[in-house]
């Protein structure tokens, strides 16, 4: 009988796979935290109506969603933000703002099958709520920045696309759209980097031809590459809304000037994003060469803690998939080589020489060397060669003669130089030995 496979889209992780995916959420861990985020956890399954109408139609016809037992609509989560708003709703009133918040965790969506695109995927998610200004952007977007700098990527292999809801609807309300019609020309706009000129379809089968002048002026908008161009698309005259606006702009570029990231960040206003709840900024980190689908994704979304029954709290946050990361990694060689070996091998004469070995090799683990042994008794030959196989660092070898001698050999499985310890002090010996002279 053939194995059972994983489910198409999931992922198993064997020893090798799953050391580098843990470097690669230490690094995001530690990041998170030296920028002052604080770590949560929610629930895989959630009310299946916690993604009604919130994230949109393109995630809500992906989830995985059943009735449960209790007759329960239910899914598993696809995405963060709804279920990190109920928390942060809940409590909105004691916490202390900003609230700086982050997450590692899975998500599922049941997506067409891609390179970079999978049915199962972690990412890592970071938030702040309660701040309004972009001094949160400016601080979320350094941290986007160094989660993957940390890993040694340069502004050669990723850049973080920054672009604005605000002024699209802005813009778009000034060319005489309604709510309704913004809304889906966004989506058109969020696709036409893709699809081209068929991303115009579904605008066009709800609400007939979009005349040539509008579209026009929609394409040239969303051509729109620099900050200048933004300006001289619409400061001349601008109303006041659009003028605050531009301060704002002009603020979130200069704060993260001043952090060094300019070549990180690049103005482009052909980024909209598919997820509905975004009212500002958002933005997007793709590689450099455009090989692959987004690396991260993320924007200010002012209404949802509002919408999901909390009182209105401004927020904004980001999300990076594991994914594409870790293809992007991999390209550029910078895969971590997480090593899994052995500080010490023990080397065991004999079922008496055992017995002295357990109590140091406990003494040991017990200290943080990783420690590993024969579990049965085998040939010394045998066990030197598996313990250079192992990769430990050194062998101790508890031999009949050594033990009547009082003493432990310790073996340097590099250099192949060998000392004693006393036997009855093998512990402090080891670590003595690997914290040098
Ligand atoms: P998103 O753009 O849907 O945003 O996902 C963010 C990132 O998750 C993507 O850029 C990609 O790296 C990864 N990702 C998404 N779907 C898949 C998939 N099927 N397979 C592999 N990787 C995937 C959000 O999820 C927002 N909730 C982010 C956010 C947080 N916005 C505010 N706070």
């Amino acid at each position: 009988m053939a194995m059972f496979q994983t489910l198409p889209g999931f992922r198993d992780f064997y020893p090798e796979d799953l050391a580098k995916r843990n470097h690669i959420f230490r690094i995001w861990r530690q990041t998170a935290a030296a920028f002052g985020f604080v770590e949560y956890d929610t629930p895989v399954l959630e009310p299946l109506d916690l993604y009604r109408a919130k994230s949109g139609d393109e995630i809500e016809a992906q989830l995985f969603s059943f009735t449960d037992k209790g007759k329960r609509e239910v899914a598993l989560r696809p995405e963060m933000t709804p279920s990190v708003c109920r928390l942060v709703g809940e409590r909105a009133g004691s916490l202390k703002r900003p609230i700086k918040w982050f997450s590692i965790a899975e998500f599922y969506r049941y997506e067409r099958m891609q390179k970079g695109r999978g049915r199962c995927f972690f990412q890592f998610n970071a938030d702040i709520f309660g701040e309004a200004g972009p001094e949160a952007e400016i601080e979320l977007i350094a941290l986007q920045i160094q989660c993957m700098r940390a890993f040694g990527l340069t502004p050669d292999d990723f850049c973080i696309r920054l672009s604005d809801r605000n002024l699209w609807f802005h813009f778009l309300g000034s060319l005489g759209l309604d709510e309704e019609k913004i809304r889906a020309l966004l989506g058109a706009v969020d696709k036409f980097e893709r699809n081209g000129d068929a991303a115009f379809k579904g605008y066009e089968e709800r609400f007939g031809p979009l005349d040539p002048a509008t579209k026009a002026r929609v394409l040239s908008f969303l051509a729109i590459r620099s900050f200048d161009e933004i300006e001289s698309a619409l400061g001349a005259g601008a109303s006041p809304a659009i003028t605050a606006r531009l301060a704002d702009w002009r603020k979130l570029l200069g704060g993260l000037s001043a952090m060094g990231l300019s070549a990180f960040v690049q103005v482009d206003l052909g980024v909209v994003r598919g997820l509905a709840y975004y009212t500002g900024f958002v933005f997007e980190a793709f590689d450099r060469k455009g090989e692959l689908r987004a690396l991260a994704g993320g924007g200010r979304y002012d209404d949802l803690v509002g919408k999901l029954g909390g009182s209105d709290l401004p927020a904004v946050g980001f999300a990076i998939g594991d994914m594409t990361f870790a293809l992007l990694l991999d390209e550029r060689g910078l895969t971590p080589v997480v090593s899994q070996a052995p500080d010490v091998y023990c080397v065991i004469g004999g079922e008496a020489e055992r017995k002295s070995a357990f109590a140091d090799i406990l003494a040991l683990r017990a200290i943080g060397y990783r420690v590993d042994y024969p579990m049965k008794e085998v040939a010394f030959g045998k066990q030197f060669k598996a313990a250079v196989e192992s990769g430990a660092k050194v062998a101790l070898i508890y031999g009949s003669e050594e033990l009547a001698r009082g003493v432990v050999k310790l073996r340097d499985l590099g250099d192949r130089s060998e000392q004693e310890f006393p036997a009855a002090a093998v512990a402090e010996s080891v670590l003595a030995f690997f914290s040098g002279p």
